[in-house]
């Protein structure tokens, strides 16, 4: 049982925590190494966590989610990705990248015929903003939107979409205008089973292998005006805003990781016995211990800081970078030091620390790499110093 919450937790906090606590270690994380090997997506534990109210968190009750706030988001997401990083990431997707621009941006209208579904966890989404050629430069897309009688027609292929098998619905950005760049950007709400949709490719990857990264392909997938997200060339605006928002989703997925490395260290080293005794009672064990949980817990204040700002709705832009690069280096440091603590066990698939390895270091990656985090940390450091 996880103690290391805020001492400002409230009862309803606690009584979330608890819940989500259980299903996490009793149902989720004795089927990860199973669903780290297959590759098999984890159909039940996501309709369960539908049930539960962890698909649409901080969405409004009206809407179908659970009105939660997202320090409640971030501890949840903690919860579950310390069980199963691929679970993790399922879940912040549909949370950070789907219910929430579509509750910041969308029409009443596009709220209920969208969110609501979404949020209850009836149906699930997908972020295409990626392509071939523009990762960390989404300004550069390629994908074109073409306006036509009643709405618009896409055509070309986004790359590394998290959920993008499964996905009924795809918040998609395309350009209306090439020749315009960064403010040709338009965002739209794509049907996946549109015609014209399909997932042209799936990634064989090193982590979190029981969620689907896809490459989606758009053949002229005719989109319905009242499917345009916010206005024509609003798009960069909605999805930087939007992963703003995700950074915090993933800065609490590599928490999970890390912590689930952390706590297997721990356990280790207190029943292996080296030189007549457990290698717990060893310094140079206790220093590594010592330092990932002092890592870890800074990167966690980070991440309940950068929770707390957007709760309280102030810019928490730079907070949510700091706490996504804090956050993903920790775990993937963390994860290495846990192998190796566990020495030549560490480095077999018997330990669940091998498995944290590889998942962390997507964190490191995905919805901004660091290096793009410190991009956006120094720009905001500099923006503050010339007022
Ligand atoms: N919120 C709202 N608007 C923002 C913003 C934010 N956080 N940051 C910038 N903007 C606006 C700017 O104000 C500017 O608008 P104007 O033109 O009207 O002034 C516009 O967006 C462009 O801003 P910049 O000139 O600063 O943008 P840039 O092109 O120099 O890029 C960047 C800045 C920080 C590098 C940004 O492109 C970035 O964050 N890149 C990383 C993208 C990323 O995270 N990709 C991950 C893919 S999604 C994924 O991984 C999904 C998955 O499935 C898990």
């Amino acid at each position: 049982m996880y103690n290391g919450w805020p001492v400002e937790t409230d009862e309803d906090k606690k009584m979330l925590m608890d819940q989500v606590g259980a299903f996490a270690r009793e149902v989720v994380a004795p089927a990860a190494k199973h669903h780290d090997e297959t590759g098999e997506f984890p159909t039940s534990h996501i309709k369960q966590m539908a049930e539960m109210g962890l698909m649409g968190m901080m969405v409004a009750e009206e809407f179908g989610g659970a009105g939660l706030d997202v320090v409640s988001y971030a501890m949840c997401m903690e919860e579950i990705s310390a069980a199963c990083a691929s679970t993790g990431v399922i879940m912040s997707v549909n949370n950070s990248l789907v219910c929430w621009p579509l509750d910041a941006y969308g029409t009443a209208e596009q709220k209920k015929k969208w969110l609501t579904p979404l949020a209850r966890g009836e149906k699930l989404g997908c972020f295409a903003l990626s392509e071939p050629s523009a990762g960390s430069d989404p300004g550069g897309l390629k994908l074109t939107a073409t306006k036509v009688d009643g709405g618009y027609k896409l055509r070309g292929s986004k790359n590394w979409i998290t959920n993008g098998k499964e996905a009924d619905v795809a918040i998609v950005f395309a350009t209306v205008d090439p020749a315009k760049g960064n403010k040709g950007v338009t965002a739209f709400i794509v049907d996946t089973k549109s015609k014209g949709f399909s997932v042209s490719k799936l990634e064989d990857k090193l982590g979190i292998t029981a969620s689907s990264t896809a490459q989606l392909f758009f053949d002229d997938v005719l989109v319905p005006a009242d499917c345009l997200l916010g206005a024509e060339g609003q798009g960069l605006k909605i999805a930087l805003s939007t992963l703003d928002g995700g950074r915090i989703g993933i800065a609490s997925q590599a928490l999970g990781i890390g912590r689930c490395a952390l706590e297997a260290s721990k356990k280790f080293a207190s029943e292996r016995e080296q030189f007549g005794g457990p290698i717990s009672k060893l310094q140079a064990i206790q220093f590594h211990i010592a330092d990932m949980a002092t890592r870890m817990q800074s990167a966690r204040l980070l991440t309940w800081n950068a929770a707390r700002l957007k709760d309280a709705g102030v810019n928490y832009s730079k907070e949510a970078a700091m706490a996504k690069l804090a956050a993903s280096e920790a775990a993937m440091w963390t994860a290495t030091k846990a192998i190796q603590v566990h020495g030549g066990y560490g480095y077999t698939k018997e330990y669940v620390v091998e498995r944290n390895f590889r998942d962390a270091k997507i964190t490191e990656i995905y919805e901004g790499t660091s290096e793009i985090q410190r991009i956006v940390i120094a720009a905001k450091e500099f923006s503050e110093l010339t007022k």
